[in-house]
């Protein structure tokens, strides 16, 4: 049985690929520092798969404990490295602290994977990295352009790390898989997003305000130059994504011809603006939704979607949930979770 390490594993992505990995027969080794999630995660992963990860409440910036953690842990066989800040916003308020916590860690795992025996690794970065594409749908031969934040820089610098670090290794192999909006949840509601605070993201808002803890789903701008004037993006399961994460360390272990470092584009390859997100969230719901037209988010981009041709053909994964089950399974997450915090 393969041992595979996932940082970030409490984490929204996170969670949902250890359960896909776990259902798949791997061993899951999950380390977090629990920043912006919660250790009950692992309790959900459990009653899904009836297997406990063994958990360790660990900070990758901090390099001593991540090599005690290696050494306690042989046999590491691939890492799947999510661990990371994520808000686009609070980057820019503190741009310092994402380039230390998302590329100190990433300096020191490498490091460690290095030293010990795991060749492969597979990155978690994102579709920000081609910036407002010049053609659409964005092939992985589109440009990375310059970052429009610091969040968005880490993950940029994050990938030429990795090629950099694959190139000088002996042993080393890695994919970067770039995501495009990742939303939903786990079927079974055990798991979700557990965003904090007021939601930056389109998904848990319009979840928070069908469900009355928002007054109002603010929509920003519809006089973009797209068919209804809302920006446009490539929604995908988070179910869908998990499983690529699987496939795409199948391909590391199992398949040692390949490119010793490969990036891919994931996403459903459809472009859905954020009025027929609305139209679709009440259809599924059979809420009305409340909402404003106001005006445009700073840094917004107006449209973008995957090309998933590479991802389809070479790593042989594709997304398989329609819009509505991705919405209704998101509904069915903001239920049950509310219903559970009620009772705790
Ligand atoms: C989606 C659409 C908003 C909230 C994020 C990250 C980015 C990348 C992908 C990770 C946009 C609109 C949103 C709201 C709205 N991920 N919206 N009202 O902008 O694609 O970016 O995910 O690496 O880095 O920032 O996703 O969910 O924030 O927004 O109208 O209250 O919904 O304008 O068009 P986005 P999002």
């Amino acid at each position: 049985m393969y041992n595979i390490l996932v940082t970030g594993g409490t984490g929204y992505i996170g969670s949902h690929t250890a359960v896909e990995l776990i259902e798949e027969g791997f061993n899951v080794l999950i380390a977090d520092n629990l920043s912006n999630s919660d250790a009950a995660v692992i309790d959900g992963i459990e009653k899904i798969t009836g297997v406990r990860p063994r958990f360790e409440k660990i900070d990758l910036c901090d390099k001593s404990l991540l090599k005690d953690y290696f050494n306690k842990n042989p046999g590491i066989d691939a890492v799947i490295h999510f661990a990371a800040a994520k808000a686009v916003g609070e980057s820019v308020e503190k741009p310092l602290m994402y380039y230390r916590n998302n590329l100190i860690s990433l300096i020191n795992l490498l490091e460690e994977m290095e030293r010990h025996s795991p060749g492969s690794l597979v990155f978690s970065s994102s579709c920000t990295v081609y910036g407002q594409p010049d053609k659409l749908p964005v092939t992985e031969e589109a440009p990375v352009k310059k970052a429009e934040s610091p969040y968005g820089n880490t993950k940029k610098i994050s990938e030429d790390i990795i090629a950099d670090t694959v190139k000088a290794s002996g042993h080393l192999r890695a994919i970067s898989l770039r995501y495009f909006n990742p939303i939903g949840a786990h079927h079974t509601a055990l798991i979700g997003e557990l965003p904090r605070g007021v939601p930056d993201n389109l998904v848990p808002f319009i979840t928070q305000t069908a469900i009355g803890i928002r007054d109002e789903l603010k929509v920003f701008g519809d006089d973009y130059n797209t068919p209804d004037g809302s920006c446009i993006r490539d929604y995908l399961h988070v179910t869908d994504l998990a499983r690529a994460h699987v496939t795409a360390i199948k391909r590391l272990l199992h398949d040692k011809n390949r490119k010793d470092y490969e990036v891919f584009n994931l996403g459903t390859g459809t472009g859905v603006s954020v009025l027929e997100m609305i139209r679709t969230f009440e259809k599924v719901s059979g809420i009305k939704l409340k909402y404003r037209i106001t005006g445009r988010r700073a840094g917004d981009i107006e449209q973008v979607w995957a090309d998933t041709s590479l991802a389809n053909t070479e790593l042989g994964w594709k997304a398989e949930s329609s819009l509505e089950e991705t919405l209704a399974s998101a509904w069915k997450w903001e239920q049950y979770y509310r219903k559970m915090k009620d009772r705790n």
